[in-house]
């Protein structure tokens, strides 16, 4: 019989890490059990972390207990950051782990060097440059989103031509790596050029295209990380970084299905650049506008209310007097629901979060399809900061960047109301048919002053 040895507890506990982690991304998937999905998470790494520094191997830990301590110093003030500030975060902390899984693999290279296998030199170069380009791509997505670097693609010709000789170049130097790992200075260029390569990939990409820019990078870290496993032998890196790798590219394809592009036209589309918006028929539109006290009046009179919120609720932090709009007229027996677009605002899950930090039910939160087969019986649908995903051209107009992507359908309602400030286009940068319709209702002001207006005029007992 054999008996328990210490390497067996550390496999026991990388299994517990690994059953944490697909805990973890289940729960994740829903908002009443996000938060029990992150501690999961975080319990999780903790003990894959915690369980690698029992490993024979190590030697000494001083260099480690100074990582653990720099990492410290700039994970806390990087995880107290604003919500709005939470893409460029999450691309900073894929930068860090592109930059780890790199390095590591670099490491390995000059540790192993002269003496590597074909195989072991494959998984080290696909590693690095994976790592390498995800590091600097990562990067200039952070400093696009906090607007440091131009928020606009920047495009010049033969573009898409020079980046993938860029990468060609990469793949060549890393075959002929395979076949002589001893050219330790093509290493060193293989690394330069993947790192130019990450900054080619990202810079023509528009700053608001960056989430999905963010999750495919995500992936790319994990598919590094994974790879890094194998160097490693490290059964629960080669886990994790699958998990991250496919989690990652499954949330970039529910973002471009939900926006109606395709990974090309994200990647290389220039999405986001300026266009002249149409004159002429527009001049002749009639746009109809209302006071927060008629909004109360209208709300008061109704059974049933469908609030939309976009990306504007978030730039004017309203969600907290939505939330008092919601308990007053709940109180007064109206149902009120909140529809979320799958991409509504400019991260995934930016209203539910949003929304839930406002402490709004989250049984009074409804998907898209539901919210669009409730629409025909609401009385009232009330847009708040919202624009693109309410824009009946993404159904109507052939050619409009946003043809195909499927709407919130306000138009279905009795009453639509938006509250936004002017009459300016959103993310797609064009104009929204909704404002010119009979039954809608502009609100003209800040979301936050504007509902809070009308949960004043509501509580005065005006708008009778
Ligand atoms: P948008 O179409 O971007 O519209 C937001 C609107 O909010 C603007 O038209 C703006 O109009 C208004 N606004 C800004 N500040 C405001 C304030 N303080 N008070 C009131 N209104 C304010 O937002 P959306 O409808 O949420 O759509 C999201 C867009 O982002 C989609 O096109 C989507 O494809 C894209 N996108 C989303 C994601 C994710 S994952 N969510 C990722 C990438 C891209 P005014 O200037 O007139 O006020």
């Amino acid at each position: 019989m054999t008996t328990l040895q210490p390497t067996h507890l550390m496999d026991f506990a990388y299994i517990a890490a690994i059953a944490l982690f697909v805990l973890a991304l289940k729960w994740l998937s829903s908002p009443s059990s996000a938060r029990r999905g992150v501690l999961a998470g975080e319990i999780g790494a903790a003990l894959a972390v915690g369980t690698t520094l029992f490993n024979p191997e190590l030697v000494q830990y001083k260099w480690i207990v100074v990582a653990l301590l720099v990492g410290t110093m700039i994970g806390i003030p990087l995880g107290m950051v604003h919500m709005t500030a939470v893409p460029q975060r999450t691309a900073m902390s894929h930068a860090f782990g592109a930059l780890a899984a790199a390095t590591i693999g670099i490491a390995e290279y000059y540790v192993r060097f002269p003496h590597l296998t074909k195989f072991g030199m494959t998984e080290i170069a696909l590693e690095v440059i994976i790592g390498s380009l995800s590091f600097t791509g990562s990067l200039i997505a952070a400093g696009k989103l906090q607007e440091v670097l131009p928020q606009r693609p920047i495009t010049y010709r033969g573009q898409n031509f020079v980046s993938l000789s860029v990468l060609g170049a990469a793949l060549v130097l890393a075959l002929i790596l395979i076949i002589h790992p001893e050219y330790s200075l093509l290493f060193i260029a293989m690394v330069i050029v993947s790192l130019i390569f990450g900054i080619l990939l990202v810079t023509p990409i528009g700053g608001a295209d960056m989430p999905t820019v963010i999750s495919l990078l995500n992936s790319y870290v994990g598919l590094s990380a994974a790879l890094l496993g194998f160097v490693l032998n490290s059964k629960v890196l080669v886990v994790a970084g699958a998990l991250d790798g496919s989690s990652g590219f499954i949330l970039s394809v529910i973002m471009c299905k939900a926006m109606n592009r395709s990974f090309t036209n994200v990647m290389f589309g220039a999405f986001g650049q300026l266009q002249p918006v149409a004159s002429g028929p527009k001049q002749d539109r009639i746009v109809r506008s209302a006071t927060p006290e008629d909004a109360a009046g209208i709300l008061r009179a109704s059974n049933s209310v469908m609030v939309v919120p976009g990306y504007g609720m978030a730039v004017a932090q309203a969600q907290h007097r939505v939330r008092e709009l919601f308990d007053l007229l709940t109180k007064k027996g109206v149902d009120v629901k909140f529809a979320i677009h799958p991409v509504a605002g400019r991260m995934p899950g930016h209203m539910n979060v949003l929304l839930a930090e406002a402490g709004i039910p989250y049984d009074k939160l409804v998907e898209m399809e539901t919210a669009n087969s409730d629409m025909p019986q609401t009385d009232v649908a009330l847009i708040i900061g919202a624009n693109d995903v309410t824009n009946p051209a993404a159904k109507t107009e052939q050619g409009s960047p946003i043809y195909g992507m499927p709407i919130i359908e306000v138009d279905k309602a009795r009453t639509t109301m938006v509250i936004k400030r002017s009459l300016s286009p959103g993310f797609a940068g064009i104009d929204n048919t909704l404002y010119y319709m009979p039954r809608t209702l502009m609100l003209f002001g800040d979301a936050k002053a504007f509902v809070g207006d009308i949960v004043q005029a509501l509580s005065d007992g005006g708008g009778h």
